[in-house]
C-alpha cells in the first residue's frame, strides 16, 4: 500500500438480496486519503463509508475486488454514484465481439461514450476480465438492474447476458454497451480507474496517474 493510501480501509459484504436473479456484492468503499480511523481489515464485518463532504469533492474510493467470483458483480460507490464492477468470464468476453460484429450495437467502439483511453475500446478494460461501469443509465439517470443470465423469459431468447433499464426498458450488454433502437443514447460510462494491486482498483484515479 502507498503512503498516500495509507490509513484506509475496505470491506465487502455478500448481498443476499433475490440471490438467484441478482447476485452481486455489496461494497463499502473508503476515500483515499482520508484519515478516518478504522478498524482492522477484517473483511464481511464491518463497513465505513466516505463522508458527504469527502464525497461531494469527488475524493477516489479503493476497492477490494478480490471476492468478486467470475461472473458476479458488486457494486461500489464513487462521487455519490453506483459503480458495477464485474468479474467476466471467457465466454462474456467472447460474446462481445460477437455482439459488435452483428451490428447490434450503436457505439460498439465507444466514439461518442465516455470511457479513459487507456481501456480496451471494445471489452471497456484495463483487464478483460473485470468491467467498471457508472451503474446510471444515459437516458434519464436511472440505474439499471444486472441481467447476467442467458436467454431468460423476459428478455428474449438473444439476450447474452447484460444491463436492463428498469425505466424505460434501455438494454446493453457485459461491457456497457448500449443496443442499437434504445431510449439511451449512449454506453454506460467507465470512470477513471486504476489498478493499486491485483485486488484493489481506484475509482477516481487514472491508470499510471497515481
Ligand atoms: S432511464 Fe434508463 S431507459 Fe430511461
Amino acid at each position: 500500500m502507498s503512503s498516500e493510501l495509507a490509513g484506509t480501509d475496505q470491506y465487502l459484504q455478500p448481498d443476499s438480496v433475490n440471490p438467484g436473479r441478482r447476485r452481486f456484492l455489496v461494497a463499502a468503499t473508503s476515500v483515499v486519503g482520508a484519515a478516518g480511523a478504522v478498524g482492522a481489515a477484517v473483511p464481511f464485518v464491518g463497513s465505513w463509508f466516505p463522508s458527504a463532504k469527502a464525497k461531494a469533492a469527488g475524493a477516489p474510493v479503493k476497492v477490494n475486488i478480490s471476492k468478486i467470483e467470475v461472473g458476479q458483480q458488486m457494486v461500489a460507490e464513487w462521487r455519490g454514484q453506483p459503480v458495477f464492477i464485474l468479474r467476466r468470464n471467457d465466454e462474456t468476453i467472447a460474446n462481445l465481439g460477437k455482439l459488435a460484429a452483428n451490428g447490434e450495437l450503436s457505439d460498439p467502439n465507444s466514439q461518442a461514450s465516455s470511457q479513459p483511453a487507456y481501456v480496451n475500446p471494445e471489452n471497456r478494460a484495463i483487464k478483460p476480465e473485470v468491467l467498471v461501469l457508472i451503474g446510471i443509465c444515459t437516458h434519464l439517470g436511472c440505474s439499471p438492474s444486472f441481467r447476467p443470465e442467458v436467454a431468460p423469459a423476459d428478455l428474449g431468447k438473444e439476450w447474452l447476458g447484460g444491463y436492463f433499464c428498469p425505466c424505460h426498458g434501455s438494454r446493453y450488454d457485459l461491457a456497457g454497451r448500449v443496443y442499437k433502437a434504445q431510449p439511451a443514447p449512449l454506453n454506460l460510462p467507465v470512470p477513471p480507474h486504476s489498478y493499486e494491486s491485483d485486488d484493489v482498483i481506484v475509482v477516481g484515479i487514472d491508470q499510471g496517474a497515481a
